[in-house]
């Protein structure tokens, strides 16, 4: 073949690649940036180091045919795939094009998705999902349905081996909405993504209901309300940005550990602020998260599940520089409760740290579980049973720091020893028990309280004395049920020295096929 030939030859691909970046137009990519959202390929670079996404499959083209579709074939169909770096580390990437057939599902761009999907499986690595689509191609009928389908295996066949982290940045409705879910990480952009089965206009029609889109399934919909959302971002750059951050703390696979990101902060910082971050009365409220921003590394903690079941805290924070799960109750809201739904939270956080080697810090302050008919007849017994199991299951290094309270089923609940717990400490002001005085005092005493001569100064006589003889941590400690007692502004560099100490740990459940988790 003569130069010229060839030559012609690479103008030809070049005119190749230039026809698949663009996707389904220049109106189309307009129309997108109107709306305030980015291309796929925009997205793909956006989330990864400068210059490291490395697209494949630019030139596959639906098989399709009928409804007129023969005549419609976009380089690349509807999804961007490919791997690339996020911090220096490998990450598989697919993004759903909505400039083409409204970034819908059809058998190639299925095809694509499992392929990026099996590299990962295949070399250990993240697959993060952008997702913005019209959700099954309409015009493939069954064939789309079957390429969700062989996504949604692969989903749960990767799910515990290596992270997947889904951001929804547009529409995600239907059964579409599944591959996400069954994700290890949400993450929606505010007013421009949306999740639901059915949408507002099928609601009216079946339920009467009147309801927006936004309200429905946007993300603060999500975040706060249903809890399918992790995070709730404030646009595309944020969310990406989020994701990112979020890799940082979590390992390239379950067989490996998580990154250790060196920190200048002294492992022996002592924190005076902490000695009188409880107040002097035990039913007043102060804010957990100022104690976690105390002792952490450099104060920083990722939240996960920020505005969902707030009287449990989960995230992602650093001692030393290693990478650990905070889960902790939150007396600010509910008292720090565990109710149905912060057990669902704290259940699923405590497995995906378990599945991904990361140690998990329990902080207690918990009253119990929380009365009445609506938590009894959501299922709170099983829903409870959630968290009680995750712990219980979880064979990463497990300490726990108990503040204040840690009453009845919920201190067993709490990362106790008795469920393989490695280390616990409490602070001098712990009161672990059966419940709190009050109502320990009004069973066990109802009837020499009746018949005292001044009812009321007895009952008060009672709590006190068994507030001195049971609500505090000594108890507990001459069993050994806590390792020691220590003093609140030694808990950082406590903390960092049991970490230290479980670095090796070894520990592992009975083999089995999976246990039966009280789903
Ligand atoms: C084929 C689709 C499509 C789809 C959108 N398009 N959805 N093509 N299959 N599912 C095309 C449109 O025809 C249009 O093409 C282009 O994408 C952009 O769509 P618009 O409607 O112009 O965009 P917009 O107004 O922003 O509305 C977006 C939308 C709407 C809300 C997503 O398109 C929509 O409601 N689509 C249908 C959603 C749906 O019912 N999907 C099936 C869900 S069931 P042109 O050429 O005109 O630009 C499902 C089952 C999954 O997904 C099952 C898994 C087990």
């Amino acid at each position: 073949m003569s130069a010229e030939a060839k030559n012609a030859k690479i103008a030809g691909l070049h005119h190749m690649r230039e026809q698949a970046r663009l996707g389904g137009g220049q109106a189309r990519i307009d129309r997108q940036h109107e709306q305030g959202k980015m291309t796929a390929r925009e997205r793909a670079e956006k989330l990864l180091d400068p210059g490291t996404f490395r697209e494949i499959d630019p030139f596959v083209t639906h098989r399709a045919t009928g409804f007129g579709v023969e005549e419609k074939q976009i380089l690349g169909d509807s999804v961007v795939t490919g791997w690339g770096q996020i911090a220096g580390r490998l990450v598989y990437v697919f993004s759903q094009d909505f400039t083409v057939f409204g970034g819908s599902l059809s058998e190639v761009h299925a095809e694509k998705v499992c392929k990026v999907m099996d590299l990962a499986m295949k070399n250990g690595a993240p697959v993060i999902g952008l997702n913005d689509s019209g959700g099954a191609r309409i015009q493939e009928g069954v064939v789309s349905l079957a390429g969700y389908a062989y996504i949604f295996l692969r989903n749960v066949l990767a799910s515990g081996v290596v992270p997947q982290i889904s951001a929804i940045l547009g529409p995600c409705a239907g059964g579409a909405v599944y591959s996400p879910a069954m994700t290890d990480f949400i993450l929606m952009t505010k007013e421009t993504s949306h999740m639901f089965i059915t949408g507002p206009e099928v609601i009216r029609a079946v339920t009467h209901e009147e309801v927006t889109f936004e309200e429905l399934g946007g993300a603060m919909a999500h975040a706060s309300n249903s809890g399918v959302a992790h995070f709730a971002a404030q646009n595309e750059e944020h969310c990406l940005g989020l994701i990112r951050q979020l890799l940082s703390y979590v390992p390239q696979n379950n067989l490996e550990d998580p990154p250790v990101v060196p920190t200048a902060d002294p492992e022996d910082r002592m924190d005076e602020a902490l000695k009188t971050i409880i107040p002097d009365s035990p039913t007043r409220a102060y804010d957990m998260k100022e104690v976690i921003r105390h002792v952490v590394d450099d104060g920083q903690f990722l939240e996960v599940h920020e505005h969902w079941a707030q009287n449990i805290i989960v995230g992602f924070a650093r001692f030393g520089g290693f990478s650990v799960g905070i889960v902790a109750q939150q007396p600010m809201v509910l008292a720090g409760v565990l109710d149905i739904d912060a057990s669902r939270k704290g259940g699923r956080f405590v497995r995906f740290c378990d599945a991904f080697n990361i140690p998990i810090i329990t902080f207690v302050d918990v009253p119990g579980f929380l009365p009445g008919v609506e938590q009894e007849h959501g299922g709170i017994i099983l829903n409870g049973a959630k968290l009680l199991y995750a712990y219980c299951e979880a064979t990463v290094p497990k300490i726990t720091i108990i503040t204040r309270k840690a009453y009845g089923g919920a201190y067993d609940v709490m990362s106790s020893k008795h469920i393989r717990g490695d280390i616990s400490y409490a602070w001098p002001t712990a009161e672990i028990a059966v419940m709190g005085p009050e109502g320990a005092v009004n069973i066990v005493f109802r009837k020499e309280i009746a018949a005292a001569a001044d009812p009321e100064a007895e009952r008060e006589r009672l709590v006190q004395e068994y507030r001195e003889q049971f609500a505090n941590p000594y108890v507990a400690a001459a069993r050994g049920y806590v390792d020691d007692i220590i003093e609140p502004q030694e808990t950082r560099p406590r903390l960092i020295e049991a970490l230290k100490m479980l670095q090796n740990k070894r520990d592992a459940n009975p083999p089995k096929k999976h246990g039966n988790i009280p789903l």
